[in-house]
């Protein structure tokens, strides 16, 4: 198959909302029958945590292994390195493929093992329509480690200040790693408590050059969710943060 799928990142400051948010689009994403990959950028693993998923490989750990041993590296000549990143896909029975990008190199140059796995994920990646990346604060991992082209960043913000900045940093070094290709800007407000909240974040988002895709409410359900460790895939439709990320998705699609 030689599909382009559309692939999106959410990125922001640390404890903004972004996993959170991740896992409420996979919700979305889900229903709107959309193949998804999704890829859990974050070296501690955690959007597959918040969905309810143990990965039991990760990418990292195959590199490590692929550094130590020379013999590895010389039986993945002889097949396509999609393929064995295939391997380390976790199928969830709630119907997405995960891949977990876990630790990120260690000391030292790997360039080539690197380069190769990147090619490899990249591959991957046109077996499905729509690959979501949730990363860690920043974004410069992901485009290292595993993608040079992003089609949609959906950058996430909370409401205070250093947010807001953080995201305008976030979207320059997106803009400049995208080689040349446009990237759809999505900024999403989350934690909003109120009207003065928003009408705040609002124009300082319009004085740093962004503009508002949705602002999400701070929401107890969310918050009990992610307390009890229960899975945001199970947040009941009529739930409030769902309902403000919805249209995300159809300007998506
Ligand atoms: N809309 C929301 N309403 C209520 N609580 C929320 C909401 N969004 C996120 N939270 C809470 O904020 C905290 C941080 O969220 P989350 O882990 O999603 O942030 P993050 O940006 O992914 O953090 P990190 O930078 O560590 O990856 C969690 O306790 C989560 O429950
Ligand atoms: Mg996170």
């Amino acid at each position: 198959m030689s599909t382009q799928a559309h692939i999106i990142t959410v990125g922001g400051k640390g404890g903004v909302g972004k996993t959170s948010v991740s896992a409420m689009l996979v919700k979305l994403l889900l229903a709107s029958g959309t193949r998804l990959l999704l890829i859990d950028a974050d070296p501690v693993i955690s959007v597959a945590y918040t969905l309810g998923e143990e990965p039991s490989a990760t990418l990292g750990d195959f590199r490590q292994s692929l550094i130590e041993s020379p013999r590895r590296q010389r039986d993945l000549e002889a097949r396509p390195v999609k393929d064995a990143i295939k391997e380390l896909i976790t199928v969830s029975s709630r119907g997405y493929d995960l891949l977990a990008m876990g630790r990120a190199e260690g000391k030292g140059c790997f360039c080539g093992v690197n380069e190769l796995l990147r090619f490899g994920v990249e591959s991957l990646c046109s077996d499905y329509d729509t690959v979501l990346v949730d990363c860690e604060a920043g974004i410069e991992q992901v485009n290292r480690r595993a993608l040079h082209r992003i089609d949609e960043l959906i950058l996430v913000a909370d409401t205070s200040r250093r947010a807001m900045e953080s995201v305008a940093k976030v979207r320059d070094i997106a803009v400049s790693y995208n080689e040349g290709k446009p990237i759809e800007l999505r900024l999403l407000v989350n934690r909003v408590r109120s009207d003065e909240d928003r009408s705040r974040a609002g124009d300082l988002a319009a004085a740093l050059g962004l503009e508002v895709s949705a602002f999400v409410p701070d929401d107890s359900e969310v918050h009990d969710y992610n307390a009890c460790g229960r899975t945001l895939l199970d947040l009941p439709e009529g739930n409030a943060a769902l309902a403000a990320l919805t249209g995300i998705i159809h300007e998506t699609s």
